[in-house]
């Protein structure tokens, strides 16, 4: 895993603690292949026939990121459409691992598009700050540094916009105990340290925090560990009532381990969860181009949140890695080329308009626009961004902090006008005990 990155020559290795793109025998660094991932990790690829179904159900236009294969992969999202379609419940859960007080653009990624998920759904979204998971994979870091930034970036997050009434955005260390620890440990006991070790290289010599951390990140996705989101009830429990919602996380295509594991053992539990569904998302560029990505370890390969509009200007002149021709004359006759150029590539991430930015990559590839004004429409929209979303986080008061990460029963409505599920649909789900669904979908309560 992460040891091998010294070699001279290899291949890419995804994994949730780093990202690195295949590197040659001259030692180049290539883009990250992630047709080649989804085809290892036996993913499937989000097609054009899943993006009509999502606006057929919907009757949403699917998001920029989905219709320009920043999201691209899935495991089961076809599933979530069809609890939508008939108004069957689920709920959103995604997170964040700590490690820094401020967040880069690549960070914001996954989360703004939950935020999208969460109002086309109109349903609950739980999130996970791992501040436990950042003190035990950084011995630099003490638990108080991620706790503090835990809380810091809970502040970014909502300034992203999440629905106060829909959302409980949790820090493993101060919320964990009750039912999510009960689920964690019961987690854990259908878990060998033989598949952590396989699914994340841990070896004799991890410390054995890291061997149980991952089943907290999994029992997240079971709606028995918030028992308190789904009722009014003075003291909620686990019931296989809670335990038939369903879950679709978003996330970067780096946390699939997890969540692997997560999907071979969720019916095992006493009350069995469905298999959580899954969305992908690639990573962010960085600003040096293909092979790498946005990292807070270097920050002139990302732009932060926290950047002034004459930061962003400077990085994206100075570092965005250009398509360009060396000269004004050639790049008038030979042309650029936007398919590696990162100004282009954030345009891509950030320019609604589809019309527009077909026009700027024709218009790049024929030698009409130059470098410079490539560069300068990437400014204004990564500027807007940033901007917007500080004027935003200047409102996140103490008050409002708290007021999402108090456990409390979540409001939300789902389809307005669910479909009924005609009987021939009606297929018994997942294998596993305590399973006695009938026709009307009434739910045992145990
Ligand atoms: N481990 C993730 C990180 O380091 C944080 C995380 C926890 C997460 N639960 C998640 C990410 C669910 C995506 C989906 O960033």
């Amino acid at each position: 895993m992460a040891e091998d990155s010294a070699a001279p020559s290899h291949e890419q290795d995804v994994n949730p603690w780093s990202v690195e793109g295949a590197r040659t025998e001259t030692g180049e660094v290539a883009a990250i292949d992630y047709e080649a991932l989804a085809k290892k990790w036996n993913t499937s690829l989000i097609d054009q026939e899943l993006l009509e179904r999502f606006e057929r159900v919907t009757g949403h236009k699917p998001h920029r990121w989905l219709r320009r294969g920043l999201f691209f992969s899935h495991r089961d999202f076809e599933k979530i459409l069809t609890k939508y379609e008939h108004g069957e419940p689920f709920f959103l859960y995604t997170g964040r691992g700590p490690s820094t007080g401020s967040l880069h653009l690549g960070h914001t990624i996954p989360l703004q598009f939950t935020k999208w998920l969460q109002d086309v759904f109109d349903v609950p979204l739980v999130f996970m700050l791992t501040d436990d998971e950042k003190a035990l994979f950084n011995d630099q870091a003490t638990f108080e540094d991620t706790l503090h930034f835990a809380m810091e970036n809970a502040r970014d997050i909502i300034a992203l916009g999440f629905d106060v009434k829909k959302t409980f955005l949790y820090s493993d260390l101060k919320y964990l105990g009750n039912h999510f620890l009960m689920n964690a440990w019961e987690f854990s006991r259908l878990i060998t340290f033989n598949q952590v070790r396989g699914a994340f290289g841990f070896n004799e010599s991890s410390n054995i925090g890291k061997i149980f951390f991952p089943s907290v990140q999994c029992v997240a996705a079971f709606a028995t560990s918030y028992p308190e989101i789904w009722t009014d009830e003075p003291l909620p429990v686990r019931s296989q009532k809670i335990a038939d919602i369903a879950c679709l996380i978003p996330m970067g295509i780096d946390q699939d381990p997890y969540f692997r594991l997560l999907r071979d053992n969720a019916h095992r539990m006493r009350y069995p969860s469905p298999k959580p569904a899954l969305i992908h998302s690639k990573f962010l560029t960085a600003l040096q181009g293909a092979g790498g990505k946005m990292s807070s370890s270097n920050p002139n390969s990302a732009i932060f949140m926290t950047d002034t509009p004459k930061q962003i200007k400077t990085k994206i002149n100075k570092y965005a890695f250009s398509g360009g021709q060396v000269s004004v004359e050639d790049h008038r006759r030979l042309g650029g080329n936007p398919d590696v150029d990162v100004s282009y590539i954030y345009l891509t991430y950030f320019e609604e308009d589809d019309e527009k930015l077909e026009k700027i990559y024709n218009d790049y590839k024929k030698g009409d626009l130059l470098t410079g004004e490539l560069k300068k429409l990437a400014i204004d929209v990564l500027q807007e961004n940033v901007q917007q979303f500080q004027e935003r986080r200047k409102l996140v008061t103490d008050e409002v902090l708290e007021s999402y990460m108090k456990p409390r029963k979540l409001e939300w409505r789902g389809n307005p006008n669910p479909v009924p599920k005609p009987p021939s649909e009606e297929k018994p789900e997942e294998k596993g005990k305590g399973k006695g669904k009938g026709k009307d979908k009434k739910l045992v309560v145990l």
